[in-house]
């Protein structure tokens, strides 16, 4: 099936999130869609999905204009799409979430989807391991990652979208992924591959289309474009800045000890993690997601229930087994998906910049007080658009993640939790974020920064540990790790290295 998408405009407000935009489509090819936050990529894959109404343009298949007016009518088409936000039911199982709009499952099968095997076939295919009957809450983000592109599979569409897919997978992940979007592709179906990662360009994209500030700034083919390239179209510009490391202090004071830590949420369990973190390091942690991660950064900033252990910082416990949960200005805490967890979606964005100083502000404030000190962070930290009043919702899924880190990034606070804190952002911006977040390390803030990209934490950070079953498999000094240790523990194995190569 051959898309056509032509002269497709779109208005938000003041914002022309898409100007005038054409992009083809075509049987058995991916389309890397890039550019840098708020470009207008989402929205434009919103509008062919139905999603969004342009305000001109048309779409044409196989030549034909078509109207697209709902989510609906763009699945009856053949066109299937997974979003930048999730979409799963939480409370659901894979299985039931699979079954949710599936074809071969009748309207009166309620909740008795169990013995559905059609709804998980392809999910067995490309994640065995995920077990179909687990409510989704207790996954991880980089599998529900792959049960959102098990249900976009089961649509058997003629058009496959993706937005931002690969923005938490580990390497090993993105790889399968990879795997399943040329097997898609193989297959006839015509896909749309939005990402930040130029590695994803270059493994699995005929073509690249590059959008910058709503408009289509280029249309090529992968071959004909270097990296280097690729980049300075993206960011209109010859060079780009990146983040530089943090210099390690030989003699830091401790100054954040999580202390045999065990906890149990919806997200899965941690048992006895013991990490200290003196004044300016930043400690990695690397694993498979699933393996706590999101339990660990959530007992830690005070958002899980302690089964054993404690938080000490500065000397003082923050967190203890069935302790009140204090006020914790000395925890700054950059959770995963952010538009679920760190946000108030419908609050404008001065508001949702001063949601953690609600108990400082004298009472009576005035909302124009709000809006110049969110002016001052909107800057900082180049949040697009720049308007305080607009909603949170409103912004685009890397402004989305810049807004938390300028809130909370803001102040002193003595331990920074980072979970994947450049998740969906473009390079120009994740140097950004990256400078913020080394800058606190600089002034001697402890640093937990949680990631699945194993170059970004072997360049930034200083010891790199790596959580498995909800244990620490391993620690290493980031100069002496190597990627097959790292790996080795990722997968619960512990190899000897001395007996290894040196070049492993
Ligand atoms: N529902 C909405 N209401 C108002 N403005 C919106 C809405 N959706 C998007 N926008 C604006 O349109 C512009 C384009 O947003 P879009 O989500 O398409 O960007 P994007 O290229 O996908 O960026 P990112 O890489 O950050 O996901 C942004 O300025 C955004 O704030
Ligand atoms: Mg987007």
């Amino acid at each position: 099936m051959h898309v056509s998408l032509a002269g497709i405009t779109k208005r938000y407000g003041a914002i022309l999130a898409n100007d005038d935009v054409d992009l083809d489509l075509v049987p058995g090819e991916v389309v890397a869609l890039l550019g840098e936050n708020g470009a207008g990529k989402s929205t434009l894959m919103k509008i062919l999905f139905g999603f969004q109404q342009a305000d001109a343009g048309e779409i044409r298949i196989d030549g034909r204009p078509v109207v697209i007016d709902s989510p609906r009518a763009a699945a009856a088409l053949g066109i299937g799409m997974v979003f930048q936000q999730f979409s799963l039911v939480p409370a659901l199982t894979v299985r039931e979430n699979l079954a949710l709009g599936h074809r071969c499952t009748p309207w009166w099968i309620g909740r008795g989807a169990r013995s559905f095997a059609a709804p998980v076939a392809h999910l067995r295919d490309i994640a065995p391991e995920i077990e179909p009957d687990l409510p989704v809450s207790r996954l991880a983000v980089g599998e529900m990652q792959l049960v959102e592109l098990a249900k976009v599979l089961n649509l058997d569409a003629g058009v496959v979208i993706l937005d931002e897919p690969t923005s938490v997978l580990t390497p090993a992940e993105s790889e399968r992924l990879w795997e399943q979007v040329r097997r898609i592709a193989a297959g006839g179906a015509a896909v749309v591959l939005i990402t930040h990662k130029l590695e994803d360009v270059f493994a699995c994209a005929q073509r690249v289309a590059v959008m910058r500030r709503g408009r289509m700034v280029a249309t090529l083919d992968t071959s004909s474009v270097t990296p280097d390239a690729l980049v300075r179209l993206i960011v209109g510009a010859e060079t780009v800045t990146t983040a530089q490391p943090v210099e390690r202090t030989a003699d830091a004071l401790p100054r954040a000890w999580i202390k045999n830590l065990s906890a149990t949420t919806a997200a899965g369990a941690i048992a006895g993690v013991d990490l200290r973190i003196a004044a300016g390091e930043i400690l990695g942690i690397a694993g498979v997601s699933g393996n706590g991660q999101q339990t660990l950064a959530d007992a830690v900033a005070g958002l899980a229930i302690l089964l054993a252990g404690e938080v000490i910082v500065d000397g003082e416990t923050l967190q203890a087994p069935r302790a009140e949960m204090p006020a914790q200005s000395a925890v700054a805490y950059l959770p995963e998906q952010p538009l679920r967890n760190a946000v108030a979606p419908d609050l404008s964005v001065a508001v949702n910049l001063m949601l953690k100083r609600i108990r400082d502000l004298p009472w009576r404030s005035h909302p124009s007080q709000f809006d110049a000190d969110a002016r001052e962070r909107i800057t900082a930290f180049d949040i697009r658009p720049t308007d305080p009043r607009a909603t949170a919702a409103s912004l685009s899924g890397g402004n989305l993640q810049k807004l938390v880190a300028a809130r909370e990034l803001a102040g002193a606070p003595a331990l920074i939790v980072a979970c994947y804190p450049t998740m969906g952002l473009d390079l120009g911006a994740a140097a950004a974020v990256y400078e913020a977040l080394f800058a606190h390390a600089r002034r001697g803030a402890a640093v937990l920064w949680i990631s699945e990209d194993l170059d970004d934490l072997l360049r930034y950070a200083h010891r790199i540990a790596v959580l498995h079953r909800g244990r620490i498999a391993g620690i290493a000094d980031t100069a002496q790790a190597t990627r097959r240790q790292l790996g080795a523990w990722m997968v619960g194995h512990s190899i000897d290295v001395a007996a290894e190569p040196a070049h492993a």
